[in-house]
Parts: structure tokens; sequence; C-alpha cells
């Protein structure tokens, strides 16, 4: 197409597609798409984990007796059997949730999306740490809310900045990443889960608590999730992605019924419901046990993962002025480097030694903050080129500090 029709279409496209960019870690996936490139920079589950044989099982069991229903259209509120199974999940986890609260969605970021478009106004204020999960920002962008934010530190997003926030502005929920955030891999403290849902009952606002790595604990204890504390207060989203699949798109939300009946109405428009295939699927594997022993045999892959990179980390990465995260658990950890070193311009010297990561400043939802910062994924690589990708990206790095 020439330039002139990409200027006429350019015209015709709606106000609010000037704040929806492409995001970088998109953008990044293609170069470290080129098969000799150690990627550290997406945010993908191993591959080679993938229950393929189980799901195969699933099909041929299923097909023969519900094929009619699987590949019909089915209720938007989702198929009655999950949501029955995740609402028995949930009260695992101290939620006393029934079907009517759970929404099954195609992804959590489908989830957060939904939000956006039942809760956000042009303007309205979001309370979130920094950084904070990029996905987030680009689902609400487009709804044009205003970020307030808040430091993390290794026991997650801080409190002490959030009392000043709340008391100063009407904030219209508060986005919270409790276990092994991404990308900072921290964990959120008990006594600021604590905090946290004391403050939005005190400024009366909600939460959105987004947990989708709540399940890959490599060690430690698990903590309460904010919605079993103060349930009303609180929408909860968790996914399939990181315990099954991510193909298969399939996530949930857990609310109170009369949000989850907004949230339905906005996901007819969307999509009319989440595909019925997978969520029989989903229901069959996971109540037959498969996906709870899944994510044994994924946690002890994951675990020998990060442990390694940090073994990597210590024995390659210069010590002067660098800081990183020691995650208990999910896909990834946080560099801290000196003041002054832009991790987005080292890319290109990082990917011209077959290296990749995310530069941090990418997950910084008010522009120009976390420039000296970056996100390794320890999940998707195999221990072999764990550390040689950590051997190369620490020779770059001591260079770059001129530790050599
Ligand atoms: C914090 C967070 N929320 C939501 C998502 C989206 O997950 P899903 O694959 O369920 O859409 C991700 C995916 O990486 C994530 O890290």
């Amino acid at each position: 197409m020439n330039a002139d029709m990409e200027k006429i279409w350019g015209k015709t496209f709606a106000k609010r597609t000037e704040k929806i960019k492409s995001s970088v870690i998109r953008e990044l996936l293609k170069i470290t798409q080129q098969p000799d490139i150690i990627s550290f920079a997406g945010g993908l589950p191993a591959p080679e984990l993938f229950p393929i044989r189980e799901i195969e099982e699933a099909c041929r069991y299923l097909l023969p007796r519900l094929g009619q229903k699987m590949l019909q259209y089915s209720p938007t509120e989702g198929i009655q059997q999950l949501k029955e199974f995740l609402a028995e999940k949930m009260q695992k986890y101290g939620v006393p949730a029934e079907p009517e609260n759970i929404l099954p969605t195609h992804g959590s970021q489908q989830a957060l999306d939904l939000i956006g478009k039942v809760f956000i106004n042009e303007g309205d204020k979001i309370l979130t740490s920094r950084p904070t999960y990029l996905g987030a920002i680009q689902a609400w962008n487009a709804y044009a809310p205003e970020y307030m934010t808040v430091r993390m530190d290794d026991h997650g997003m801080t409190v002490d900045e959030m009392e000043e926030i709340l008391k100063n502005h009407k904030i219209k929920f508060i986005y919270v990443l409790p276990n092994f955030h991404n990308p900072a891999g921290v964990t959120l403290s008990l006594e600021r889960r604590k905090k946290i849902t004391e403050l939005a009952e005190k400024y009366d606002t909600f939460i959105v608590e987004d947990d989708p790595y709540g399940e890959l604990r490599y060690e430690g204890e698990d903590l309460p999730t904010l919605i079993s504390m103060k349930k009303e207060r609180v929408i909860y989203l968790s996914t399939f992605s990181k315990t099954l699949a991510p193909g298969l798109r399939l996530a949930w939300i857990t609310a109170p019924s009369f949000v989850i009946k907004k949230l339905v109405q906005a996901k007819q428009g969307a999509d009319l419901h989440t595909g019925t295939f997978v969520q029989y699927i989903a229901w069959d594997v996971a109540d037959r046990g498969i996906i709870k022993a899944h994510v044994k045999k994924i946690r002890e892959v994951y675990k020998r993962r990060r442990d390694l990179m940090l073994e990597a980390m210590e024995k390659y990465f210069p010590k002067k002025g660098v800081k990183w995260t020691r995650p208990e658990g999910g896909m990834f950890l946080w560099v801290i480097l000196p003041e002054g070193v832009d991790t987005a311009k080292l890319l290109e010297k990082a990917v011209e030694r077959k290296v990749a990561y995310v530069p941090g400043f990418a997950f910084y939802p008010n522009a120009d903050d976390g420039h000296n910062t970056m996100r390794l994924n320890f999940s998707n690589a195999s221990e072999e080129n764990i550390v040689e990708g950590i051997k190369r990206l620490g020779e770059l790095l001591k260079e770059e500090l001129g530790e050599k």
C-alpha cells in the first residue's frame, strides 16, 4: 500500500488509538526468534514441558462424548463444570467463591481489558507499582487513565507513599501483583497485603489482584491472597497460561457476582464467550489432577533454572553497583544497574553477542524511568543456554562498567 493511503487510513483511526502502542516486548520477541539468540526476553513457559499427550488424551476422551457441546457456542458466563471446578479451587485458597463469582476469559490479558472497559473513564487514576506489568498498561491505555505509582523494594510495592496518594487523590483501583511480580520477581509481604486491603477499605476503593504465578513457588510459604482477606473489594485474576499452556488462552476472574454480571455484558460485545472447546479441555485435565502433577514438574525444572541463573550471575556479573532480585517463584528476575547505564541502548550490543533481555523502562507506566534496569526470564532457556547467555551478558556489562 502506498504512503498516501497509509496517511488517509491514519486519519480515520479513533483518538483512543493514539495511546495504543505496540508493546516493546512483542517487538523484541521478533528479534529474539532468530534461532541463534539466547533470549531471556520473553515471558514464555518451557514448551518442552507442555502436557501434549495429556491434552491429546482429553480430546480423544471428550470429543466422542461431548463433541457437539464442545464445538457449539456457549454462554458468556462460561461452562458450568469449569466454573464449579474453579470456585472450589478458590475455596481451597480461602475465598468463599461460587460459580457466579467466576468468569472464564481469553487469558488474563482479556480480563485486564474488560476491567478497563467496565471501570476506567478518561482521566481516572489507577494506583500501581513502578515498575508494573506492561500488558496491563497496554490494555488500559486505550481508556486513557492516569497512573499514580509507588516504589518497590524486596517486599513488593511499598505502602508508605500509598496512603498519601489515597488521601490526596480519588483512586479508581489499586493494581497489585502479589506473587513473583512481573517484572520485578519479588513477593508482597503479608503485612503489606493486610495494609493494602485496609487502605482500600479506608479510602473506599478496590483492588485488582493479578496472580498468574502464585502456583509457581519454589521455596518459602504460600501467603494468603488479598481476595481471601477482603473479598468484597477485590477482583482476582489467574490463568492457565503458566500452569498448563498459554496457547489455550484461558484464564478466569473471581469477583463479587454483581461485578461479574457487568464484566459479562462487556465480554458479550468483545467475543460472545470464551472458547467452549478450551474450557472443556482445561476442565477435564484440571479435574483429573493432571494440572496438579504438571505444576509439580514445572516447579522442579524452573527452580533449577532459577538457581542456575542466580549462580551464573554471581559468577559472571559485575558486582559494583549492580543488584538483582532473588525470586521465590515465577519466571523473572530484575536487574538494577548503576544510574546512567541505558539498557535499551545496551540491548543492541547484547543482540550482537546473541543474547537478549527486556529493557526495564518498558515497565514504567509514566515514561522516562527505569533506564538502568532489565528483566530476565529464566523459564524458557535450557540450562546450558542460561549459563552461556549470562556469561555473555556479564562480559558485556563488565565492559560497559569498566570492570574488565
Ligand atoms: C502479571 C501478568 N498478568 C497477566 C498476564 C497475561 O496472562 P494470560 O496469558 O493469561 O493472558 C501475564 C502474562 O505474562 C502476566 O505476567
